[in-house]
């Protein structure tokens, strides 16, 4: 467990507004970028299906946040994928990016319209090559809540993410979403893997706009 401060209301003084000038290791994430080469593995009746996908996601920079003392930048995604086959949304996801300069914690809030959210979590140092964040099923703070019909039927017990930035300024992720299957041994590992290139950048922040 984290040590908090005994004062749970005072809010730090004189925060930078310019949000991506404090995002430390979230920094190479932020803009617009494209993969067309990403993997899924994704569980279905007759057993696991594999399928190449597009991705498409945008992170843009959010004012700074503070939780009382506890002072967050940040970046709001959104990720959008299909098929190469099919324009149908494939896949969908939206959240933040959290990153605490004080000590290093790097938070990810994921939503995907199956009725399922999470809140995966892990450390970092500024300049950090690769993140992993996690979230497990029945931690109150770093969890993870589904519908029922998940929870009956493809249950989700954990989830990590790995990402690691390239020396050509792209990103690669590894995701593994572990799943109770209802009638199936064992867990599945619904895994998912793209490669992100930059299109376009970010826009400031609005305070950041704002202060010029
Ligand atoms: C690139 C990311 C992802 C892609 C492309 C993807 C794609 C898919 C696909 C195609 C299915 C099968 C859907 C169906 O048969 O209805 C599926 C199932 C599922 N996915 Fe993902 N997924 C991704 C990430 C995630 C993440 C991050 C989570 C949760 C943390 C998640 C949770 C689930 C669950 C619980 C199911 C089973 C539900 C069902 O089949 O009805 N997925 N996913």
């Amino acid at each position: 467990m984290a040590e908090f401060p005994d004062d749970i209301f005072t809010e730090p003084e004189d925060v930078d507004p310019h949000g991506l000038n404090n995002l430390g290791p979230l920094r190479r994430l932020a803009g617009t970028w494209e993969g067309l080469r990403g993997v899924d593995v994704n569980p279905k009746a007759e057993g696991p299906e594999t399928r190449d996908y597009l991705e498409r996601i945008v992170m843009e920079p959010i004012d700074p946040q503070a939780n009382g003392p506890q002072l967050l930048y940040g970046l709001r995604y959104h990720v959008h994928i299909n098929t190469p086959e099919e324009q149908i949304t494939f896949h969908d996801q939206v959240g933040y990016w959290l990153w605490e300069p004080a000590t290093g914690l790097v938070m990810q809030t994921l939503a995907i319209p199956r009725g399922q959210i999470a809140l995966a979590r892990g450390q970092a140092e500024p300049d950090a090559d690769r993140l992993v964040v996690s979230a497990t099923r029945g931690d109150t703070a770093y969890g993870i809540c589904s519908t029922d019909f998940l929870e009956h039927a493809f249950r989700t017990d954990s989830y990590r993410l790995e990402i690691t930035f390239n020396p050509d300024g792209s990103w690669s992720y590894v995701s593994d979403t572990m799943l109770a299957v209802k009638g199936q041994q064992g867990l599945f590992q619904h895994r998912d893997r793209n490669t992100l290139r930059k299109i376009a950048e970010p826009q400031p922040n609005p305070l950041a706009l704002l202060e010029g």
